[in-house]
């Protein structure tokens, strides 16, 4: 069997999230991405919200200078982010929903109920030379919904699955887990790259890496927070170890 390499997203987001609580230049998320991509990052993932909570527009200027492995801008689907990300041309963009209320992005793209607009979103964005990705649940009907808007890549939502793990009921986060590793063949075999995140640390993350069908796994508050007790390089040296560790 040939094993197919993993690919680790870090998200820097949250390193933004700690500078903004005191309006310092301090902790700097550039400079977190560089120590990242030292670290065994392939990527560096930043969120842009509406309300700039934590990444700010600078941040990505800096981010797209100064990095040199792939920059994944996150986005909600507004004609703002839009221009912002054509503007830049990253090297990939993930579209994902946001509410303003949320504390983290709670759930997938809705897609079957938004294609023509989202396609619209997809074109544009390709057509600019960055690859899309589509933030979904494990729901079938998404699935086929993102190959039908033309994205070549999904990216699957573990945070339901972490949060049951968290709440220790084991039941049903074997079933989540099921249910997501169904989702992941499903895309894989639509001819989808299959990507997944949310709520990723230490102890969930290695059936994900184990998954062939996945090529990607996106990961930033745990490592943010694990920054905090064991440094930042040592936490994301940690996750590839264990990334590559489950692959095998
Ligand atoms: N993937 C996507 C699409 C996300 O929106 C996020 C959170 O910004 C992540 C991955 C990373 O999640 P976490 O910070 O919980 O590791």
């Amino acid at each position: 069997m040939t094993i197919r390499p993993i690919r680790l997203g870090v998200n820097i987001d949250h390193v933004a999230t700690l500078r903004n609580a005191r309006g310092s230049a301090y902790p700097d998320p550039v400079r977190a991405a560089l120590v990242a991509q030292d670290s065994g990052a392939d990527g560096i993932t930043a969120h842009l919200r509406e309300d700039r909570r934590h990444i700010i527009d600078s941040d990505i200027d800096r981010l797209m200078a100064a990095i040199a492995v792939p920059l994944n801008f996150e986005m909600a689907a507004t004609t703002e982010m839009q221009a912002i990300a054509l503007r830049h041309r990253p090297h990939a963009v993930c579209l994902v929903p946001e509410k303003r209320e949320e504390r983290t992005t709670e759930g997938g793209l809705d897609v079957a109920s938004d294609c023509n607009r989202l396609a619209d979103f997809v074109a544009s964005l390709s057509a600019a030379g960055s690859r899309v990705s589509l933030f979904i649940g494990h729901d079938p009907r998404q699935i086929d919904a993102a190959v039908r808007v033309g994205a070549p890549v999904v990216e699957l939502h573990t945070g339901q699955y972490c949060d049951l793990v968290a709440e220790g009921k084991a039941e049903k986060a074997a079933l989540e887990l099921a249910a997501l590793m169904q989702g992941a063949r499903l895309a894989h075999s639509a001819g989808l790259e299959v990507h997944a995140g949310h709520g990723l640390s230490f102890s969930t993350v290695s059936p994900f890496a184990a998954m062939q069908e996945i090529a990607e796994l996106n990961i930033g508050h745990f490592l943010v927070s694990e920054a905090v007790f064991m440094g930042l390089g040592p936490a994301i040296a940690e996750m590839r170890r264990l990334m590559d560790a489950a692959r095998i």
